[in-house]
């Protein structure tokens, strides 16, 4: 398993960290699951106060074995005056007095931006967690199709973040269907300013698990799965520490697991021109920033966009469940008025979203 310098925490992290989020689908196989991940080398693990029994059933599996992980939890999101009062709910049902790693989770929205940045919110917290020794480095976590709210997107919000130098890791979403673009800048950002960078929503939700699309070509050589190919893409980028894989059972961790070594043993080179493949395939004109939203009617456009580019571009049919159901409301629309305006691309949006339904 390749290891990765997690930016300046300077902790040796699994390249495959281990995404917790999931525990409760078999909760008969989450110990077996945890401890099988161990054994194939992880020893970076991440959950959360809002992954229903995940903390419960990771203190379970790491009894005894807590000297091997790198444990991260993050904040309940509620409200940023209970975030200490989340971290101490959080250690008894981890079997812990203190974790490596303590995010505020999903900073998705400009409300919780000033949740987190006001005097006394949510990073005042985290740093004070910091301080009472509950927690040795802090993060900030975000999800995927972000709003655009007061002149910012998503990655705005999170290029804001890191440039206030005040976190130790930021978790960002990202797979072979770019969503929110965060390796044009957010990437390269972090990795500039030493941030440990961990990826989520690496299979965009398992959609790139089952089908290997355009993929294969490229990644067949290296890869005996479309997930392998999905998670080793991610880390082909070197300002990429871990990327986070939800594993529920003891044969998806070997599975996932294993791309930890196969990234290992791809020279650098071969790296770099792996991800030129890639690129060259393109992206669909739509960087969901999510500015059209006001004029859309409730119609989600970067889901449609982003959805419908998965499927023609790369060749995932899956995809297409992901926006058909918006069929009749888009087509019953016979304007977007404002949305053109906004646009940075420049289309007329409602004219592409309908072609999205030819
Ligand atoms: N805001 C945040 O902070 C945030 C947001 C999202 C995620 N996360 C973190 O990131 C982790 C990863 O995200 P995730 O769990 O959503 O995504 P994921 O690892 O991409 O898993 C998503 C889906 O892929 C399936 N899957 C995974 N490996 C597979 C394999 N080898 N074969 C077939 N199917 C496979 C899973 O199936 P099963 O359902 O069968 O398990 C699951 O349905 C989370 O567990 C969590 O720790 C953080």
């Amino acid at each position: 398993m390749e290891r990765r310098r997690l930016g300046r925490t300077g902790l040796q992290v699994s390249a495959i960290g281990f995404g917790g989020a999931r525990l409760d689908e078999h909760p008969d196989l989450a110990m077996a699951t945890v401890h099988r991940a161990l054994d194939r080398g992880i020893n970076f693990i991440d959950t959360a106060r809002a992954y229903g029994g995940s903390e419960e059933h990771l203190g379970n599996a790491l009894r005894g074995r807590r000297a091997q992980s790198i444990l991260a939890t993050k904040a309940l999101i509620e409200d940023p005056d209970t975030t200490l009062q989340s971290l101490e709910t959080s250690l008894p049902l981890l079997g812990t007095d203190a974790v490596d790693l303590f995010y505020a989770h999903a900073c998705d929205n400009e409300e919780r931006f000033a949740w987190t940045m006001r005097p006394g919110g949510a990073l005042a917290s985290l740093e004070q967690a910091r301080a009472r020794g509950l927690t040795r480095f802090i993060g900030i976590s975000f999800n995927h199709f972000l709003p655009f709210q007061d002149g910012r997107s998503g990655v705005d919000r999170m290029k804001a973040l890191i440039e206030t130098d005040t976190f130790d890791v930021i978790q960002v979403p990202f797979s072979l269907i770019r969503i929110e673009r965060v390796e044009q800048e957010v990437l390269p950002m972090a990795a500039a300013r030493d941030i440990g960078v961990v990826i989520n929503f690496p299979t965009a939700d398992g959609l790139l698990t089952r089908e290997w699309g355009v993929f294969r070509p490229m990644f067949e050589p290296y890869v005996a799965t479309p997930c392998q190919a999905a998670l080793l893409y991610l880390l082909l980028y070197p300002e990429v520490t871990c990327v986070l894989s939800g594993m529920s059972t003891p044969d998806i961790a070997d599975e996932n697991c294993a791309v930890g070594s196969i990234v290992a043993s791809i020279p650098v080179p071969v790296r770099a021109d792996l991800l030129r493949q890639v690129d060259a395939l393109g992206l669909g004109p739509c960087r969901s920033c999510g500015r059209c939203a006001p004029y859309t009617h409730g119609i989600p456009v970067p889901q449609i966009m982003t959805y419908h580019d998965a499927e023609r571009r790369f060749g995932i049919q899956a995809a297409r469940q992901r926006y058909e159901s918006y069929r009749d409301q888009v087509m019953a629309c016979s304007s977007f008025e404002g949305a053109d305006a906004v646009c940075p691309e420049g289309f007329d949006v409602l004219a592409e979203v309908k072609r999205a339904y030819a």
